[in-house]
């Protein structure tokens, strides 16, 4: 399919011998298409080649080509006459193609060092006509441009390789990472991979290499609105000055500009490069002093600094400041490479320095594990305040005020605010002493069957060994027609079994709590006796923590009717029963708390 556009497979193939297809005139123009053509139509940014169709009896100035149905016409003043089929040269003028060729190259190479600066962008458009420039969508800081420009003459001194090749879609849409929207569908498809860095869906003309684009200024970085252009522009290549003419002696001084310098600086600087990888250590030195030396090439050239223009002497300086630092470092890497492997080199097959990783505090992890066994019997978890009135926490959990049983629970009462509010003198704010606040305020939803487990941060003033003023406790409620002491047992039973394993089980003892009626203390018997009691537990059993049957004036404050429903809850301290289980005996429970690593990190 491009076996009739020759400068999509060879951008240096200047002239070709063919035949015409078909020649048409309207007006003064002619308009003529070639079975193969050397000509690269107007598109994808770059301008159309000029040139000569000569045949026979005429000759065809040609100014402008298009590309219609994937073939070029050829549009220009004829002088003379052509035929059909008649024999032709097809010649393009190669000074204008070259440089379109470095104009577009140099496109992609800013268009590289963009990218790579800046990943994800999505390039728009580029030209390279009246304007030169590269457009993108998004927004890019004009202070990167004098790194844009470095890094893009970076890949031009390093001379790097332009290969294309013809791809089908399929291979085209695997092997390029952008694949632009409208892919045009009379050309035949081709990438274009820059060594170094990923293919680009390309069907311009290129030069060979990166050095052939010479050195690419950045002219200015401008936004409007969501898209940002990146200007730029090449310089026209230096006369060709011969490798051996290059002595400096042999410059022209008088017409040195700013770019021969530079032009003449990347010489030297490409020639150095290749000198330094293949000289041995030893020969190092000597290639210093040949070219930094008092009459060193490098030291002439860049005596010439003088010569410059004074407006340009500033930028030239630059310049061999880069210079001279890139030739150090490439004489640096080369003699380390070669200094013996044990004391300079790595040992590539040591294992890596891993990142420290986190985890959850153990507190974290308990109410998780908590959480997910309660899940599997119904159990929803839910929270409730953990600074509340203090008649969620004592009045309606069957706690008058003054009532005795209050002071079991060291509590923190919060300042009142001051506000006539008629509540002032009844109701204070206390930072909850337990999660039974949540019973009521369970209730209250006004949603039954209630299968709740409240788990929440509890405040008292306690501090000591066994004691920390902030814990966490996990409230059950079960509220539901007929509820006995035999579900409170299994649903227990069904808890440590699978919190602490399938050998474990609950007694329940009688004990007292103003809110439940009867209300026992939960204990679990021991991990290590099962239960017949050992020197770590003495008597068999553990105590876990609080429950009970609830009690009718609960129920009631919760507006449920107690002749109809009833139920069970209970509260354990969260902290307390994940130690159990890890069998750890804290010596002091505020370690878990004081955010000290070396402990945490052992859970
Ligand atoms: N709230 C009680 C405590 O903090 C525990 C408990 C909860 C007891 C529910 C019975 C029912 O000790």
């Amino acid at each position: 399919m491009a076996g009739n556009l020759l400068y999509l497979s060879d951008s240096y193939q200047k002239s070709v011998k063919t035949k015409i297809l078909a020649v048409t005139q309207k007006g003064k123009q002619t308009f003529v298409m070639l079975e193969q053509t050397v000509f690269y139509p107007e598109g994808g940014g770059q301008p159309s080649d000029q040139g000569l169709i000569a045949g026979s009896n005429g000759k065809l100035k040609v100014t402008h080509c298009r590309l219609v149905s994937g073939n070029v016409v050829h549009e220009g003043m004829l002088k003379g006459t052509f035929t059909e089929h008649e024999e032709v040269t097809a010649q393009i003028d190669w000074t204008l193609r070259f440089d379109h060729m470095r104009w577009h190259s140099a496109r992609h190479l800013l268009h590289e060092v963009v990218t790579q600066a800046i990943p994800g962008l999505v390039p728009v458009k580029g030209e390279h006509g009246t304007h030169a420039y590269i457009e993108y969508q998004g927004i890019i800081n004009p202070k990167l441009k004098n790194r844009l420009e470095t890094e893009t003459n970076m890949l031009v001194a390093e001379d790097r390789q332009f290969a294309t090749e013809f791809v089908t879609i399929d291979e085209l849409k695997e092997r390029v990472a952008w694949v632009p929207e409208k892919l045009r569908k009379n050309k035949p498809l081709r990438i274009l991979t820059i060594a170094g860095f990923a293919p680009t869906p390309d069907g311009g003309t290129q030069v060979k290499s990166s050095g052939e684009v010479g050195p690419v200024r950045v002219t200015a970085i401008e936004s409007a609105g969501e898209l940002t252009r990146i200007y730029y522009a090449i310089d026209p290549l230096p006369e060709p000055v011969k490798k051996t003419t290059r002595s400096t002696e042999n410059v022209n001084t008088q017409s040195m500009t700013l770019n021969s310098f530079r032009t003449l600086l990347i010489d030297i600087e490409n020639e150095l490069f290749e000198k330094i990888s293949k000289r041995a250590v030893h020969e190092l030195e000597a290639l210093q002093v040949e070219y930094f030396g008092s009459h060193g090439q490098a030291t002439e050239l860049i005596k010439e600094l003088r010569n410059l223009p004074d407006f340009e002497r500033k930028a030239a300086g630059q310049l061999v400041n880069e210079f001279k630092s890139s030739i150090q470092e490439a004489f640096i890497r080369r003699r380390e490479s070669q200094t013996p492997v044990n004391s300079q080199w790595f040992d590539v097959s040591l294992p890596g320095i891993k990142p420290p990783q986190g985890h959850l505090h153990i507190v974290s992890q308990a109410i998780m594990e908590i959480t997910e066994i309660f899940s599997r019997i119904g159990f929803t978890r839910v929270r409730h305040k953990e600074v509340d009135w203090d008649e969620y926490a004592f009045e309606k959990l069957n706690m008058p005020a003054h009532h005795p049983a209050r002071d079991e629970w060291e509590t923190f009462f919060i300042e009142q605010p001051t506000t006539n509010d008629q509540r002032r003198t009844t109701k204070k704010i206390v930072l909850t002493p337990h999660t039974s606040n949540g019973q009521v305020r369970e209730m209250e939803k006004g949603k039954l069957p209630i299968r709740m487990i409240n788990i929440a941060k509890c405040y008292r003033r306690q501090s000591d060994v066994s004691h920390v003023p902030m814990f966490h406790q996990f409230e059950g409620l079960y509220i539901d027609y007929h509820v006995s002491i035999g579900n409170l047992k299994g649903v227990f039973d069904f808890f440590v079994q699978n919190f602490y394993g399938e050998k474990r089980k609950t007694r329940l003892r009688p004990y007292h709590f103003q809110f439940t009626e009867p209300s026992f203390e939960v204990d679990i018997n021991c991990g290590i006796c099962l239960g017949k009691g050992c020197k770590l537990c003495k008597s068999g059993w553990l105590e876990l923590g609080g429950a009970g049957m609830v009690h009718p004036n609960v129920l009631k404050a919760g507006k449920i009717n107690p002749d109809e429903y009833n139920g069970f809850a209970f509260g354990w301290g969260a902290e307390r029963t994940y130690m159990m289980k890890s069998g750890t005996q804290l010596d002091d429970i505020r370690l878990l708390y004081n955010n000290d690593l070396r402990f945490l990190e052992q859970f």
